[in-house]
């Protein structure tokens, strides 16, 4: 029997999924249907469906148990606006559905517990897709941190930023209010506070952060002399000198998924970055203490010249540092990739050396091809990363924004633990253990002779 699949939300993330089973994963089953808020969207994606050979049906957003009950579908892909994952997760879940949804898994602590209370009453299989575990030079920390080369993790240090380009984006769109995305700690940091917890196989305990607002602020388009802002770029009077200026009219795909679409919804692609209504962060720091001992502490930048990432292990037996540069945004339009791929391991007492840094091909550093195959065609079985995630890694993902956010409201360390309950242990790989035998330098005593000590006193 050919599985049968349907979709709910319809923008443009979604598009990975629905064109991967109108091609290359046409042979894992037939989608049948779509459903999105909006139907000028909706019967854009049925057009570009049938030029893909595949004919669904269509289905307004309050007509999703409808087409639950017309299409029986054994399973239902998830790519709606963040806020609203937790109410189709749990209706296709007690229809009898399996699910494949987006990160975030959800927004809240109290939408968690549903999803996570749902699961466990149903038994149906809820897939939360981290495309970032897949990504070829993330896989490569996550088999050096399971050799042992650095023994076990005591901390981590990490830090992420987003261009002025991707960054700004959110600041656009729904993204830009909390109550739809969580926040960047929830929306983006989902997938970076996922990969410590796989990489670390550990799940956070406590939370204490701090975060601002920082750039994008009326006060910062003040300083560029930008003082006839509009709503929106569309018909904003300082277009012509700004660099956040998005162009909606002028590029073909965004035009036609949203610019034509948004009379039946206001959903506008294009609003000021420097809007005084919005109430997300820019500039966050994190502290996570996680079960296994370790201490994390996690920055996240949404205004950079670059974007990408460092972060660094520090084992009992080693460290390891890995930088990867994925653009350097220069002049606007100018977006320029840099090969900034690199990894360090640095053994306690020994040599320290670079490693060639994994390779892949195609949207987010080769994850997402990687991702479709481990859901349409393997099930993720046989993985020795076990990259593929549910319910609990799904949960644990958002619980350290939704702790951090909460953290930056009252000024004070939360809890995990008081956040969502019986969320169950994710399945991540053994790691090294804190018990275990450390070696002594191979070449005997390595100490320093007293003239080295008496050289570092006069330092
Ligand atoms: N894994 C990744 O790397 C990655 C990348 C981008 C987006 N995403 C995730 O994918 C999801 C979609 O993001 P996007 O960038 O495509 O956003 P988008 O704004 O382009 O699309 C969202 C779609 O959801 C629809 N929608 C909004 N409210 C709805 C509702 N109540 N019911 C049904 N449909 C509704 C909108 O009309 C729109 O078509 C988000 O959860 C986002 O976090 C993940």
């Amino acid at each position: 029997m050919r599985k049968k699949f349907v979709q709910v939300g319809i923008g443009s993330r979604a598009g990975m999924y629905y064109t991967a089973l109108a091609r290359q994963h046409r042979e894992s089953g037939d989608l049948l249907a779509i459903c999105d808020n909006n139907p000028g969207r909706l019967e854009l994606c049925a057009r570009q469906l049938k030029d893909l050979g595949l004919q669904v049906k269509t289905y307004q957003a309050d007509q999703f148990d409808r087409m639950l009950a017309e299409i029986k579908p054994d399973c239902v892909i998830v790519t709606s606006k963040d806020a609203t994952h937790d109410e189709y997760l749990c209706s296709a879940m007690r229809a009898g559905c399996d699910v494949i949804t987006e990160k975030p898994m959800t927004t809240d602590a109290a939408k968690c517990q549903r999803i996570i209370d749902t699961q466990r009453e149903t038994g149906r299989r809820c897939t939360v897709t981290f495309n970032y575990r897949y990504s070829p030079p993330r896989t490569q920390i996550k088999e050096l941190l399971m050799s042992g080369v650095i023994g076990n993790i005591v901390s981590v240090d990490f830090q992420w930023l987003l261009d002025t380009r991707h960054g700004a984006d959110y600041f656009r769109r729904w993204h830009r209010q909390k109550e739809n995305s969580g926040g960047l700690l929830v929306h983006k940091s989902t997938h970076h506070f996922d990969l410590v917890n796989w990489w670390l196989s550990s799940i956070p305990v406590n939370v204490f952060a701090t975060g601002e607002r920082s750039f994008y602020t009326p006060q910062t388009a003040e300083r560029y002399g930008l003082h006839r802002r509009g709503e929106r770029c569309l018909d904003c009077a300082e277009s012509a000198r700004c660099a956040f200026f998005l162009d909606l009219r002028g590029d073909a795909p965004l035009r036609r998924v949203y610019l034509e679409n948004e009379a039946h919804d206001g959903y506008f692609r294009d609003r000021c970055v420097f809007s005084p209504g919005l109430d997300i962060q820019d500039n966050m720091h994190v502290i996570a203490k996680y079960a296994s001992g370790a201490i994390m502490s996690y920055s996240l930048h949404a205004f950079m010249p670059w974007e990408g990432y460092t972060v660094a292990f520090n084992g009992t037996c080693g460290r390891i540092e890995h930088r990867c540069v994925e653009a350097v945004y220069g002049t606007p339009g100018e977006h320029v990739p840099v090969p900034g791929n690199s990894i360090y391991v640095y053994p306690q007492f020994e040599s320290a050396y670079a490693l060639d840094v994994w390779q892949g091909a195609g949207g987010h550093g080769g994850g997402d091809g990687l991702l479709l195959d481990d859901i349409f065609r393997t099930g993720g079985k046989d993985d020795k990363y076990r990259r593929a995630a549910d319910q609990r890694a799904g949960a644990y993902s958002i619980l350290t924004g939704i702790a951090a956010n909460r953290s930056i409201a009252e000024g004070r360390t939360v809890a995990i633990a008081d956040l969502v309950q019986n969320i169950g242990v994710p399945d991540y790989t053994a790691m090294p253990g804190t018990l275990e035998a450390l070696a002594m330098p191979k070449n005997g005593n390595v100490g320093l002779s007293p003239a080295q000590v008496r050289q570092l006193g006069r330092a």
